[in-house]
């Protein structure tokens, strides 16, 4: 697996400056609550830094991109490009990188979320959700939430993610569904 440090400076050379700042915040997250509940250090770190490094493929070269890579995207996926950069962004830290498989599974659920997510895979998506820069007060309440219990912290996030796209009328990925039941049972 290449160092933190290469992959650092990929990350930094690949995404914008906004972009970027993001993904150091959501790092310093992944670090904090890999600490907290015994997670390892360095994976978290590195998940971190790099989950969205093909959130920046243009929307039109989104599909044949992740595709050409490998990645199989479902019939949502495609409909619902933003979703791609996730799996796709797993794809690339394996072959570029040589992540582990538990890494790249946290990449590839970092946006919908999937029923049985891993303790890596909360911390990654919960330290998305409520990453230093992000100003709604959900974020807040789910970092407060998050230093106490990961579990009742990841369920928050998710729970006020899927909240969102009930109020604004988008649909869902069946992945998160599936995640939301999965926690509740
Ligand atoms: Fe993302
Ligand atoms: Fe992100």
């Amino acid at each position: 697996m290449k160092s933190f440090e290469e992959v650092y400076e990929v990350v930094k050379n690949t995404l914008s400056e906004k972009r970027f700042r993001h993904s150091e915040k959501v790092m310093e997250r992944c670090v904090e609550f890999a600490k907290l509940y015994d997670e390892d250090v360095e994976k978290a770190r590195l998940v971190g830094i790099a989950h969205d490094i093909a959130k920046e493929i243009p929307k039109a070269k989104r599909v044949e991109e992740a595709e050409k890579d490998g990645v199989i995207l479902n019939e949502f996926e495609k409909q619902h490009t933003s979703l791609i950069h996730a799996k796709h962004g797993a794809v690339i830290c394996e072959k570029r990188f040589g992540f582990s498989e538990d890494m790249c599974d946290a990449i590839s659920f970092h946006s919908t979320a999937k029923a049985g997510m891993s303790k890596l895979d909360k911390i990654l998506y919960l330290a998305d959700f409520c990453e230093e820069d992000r100003t709604f007060v959900e974020s807040k309440k789910a970092y407060e939430i998050g230093k106490e219990n990961l579990d009742e912290a990841y369920l928050y996030a998710l729970s006020e993610n899927i909240k969102f796209m009930l109020e604004e009328r988008r649909q869902l990925d069946i992945a998160s569904i599936d995640a939301y039941n999965d926690m509740l049972k």
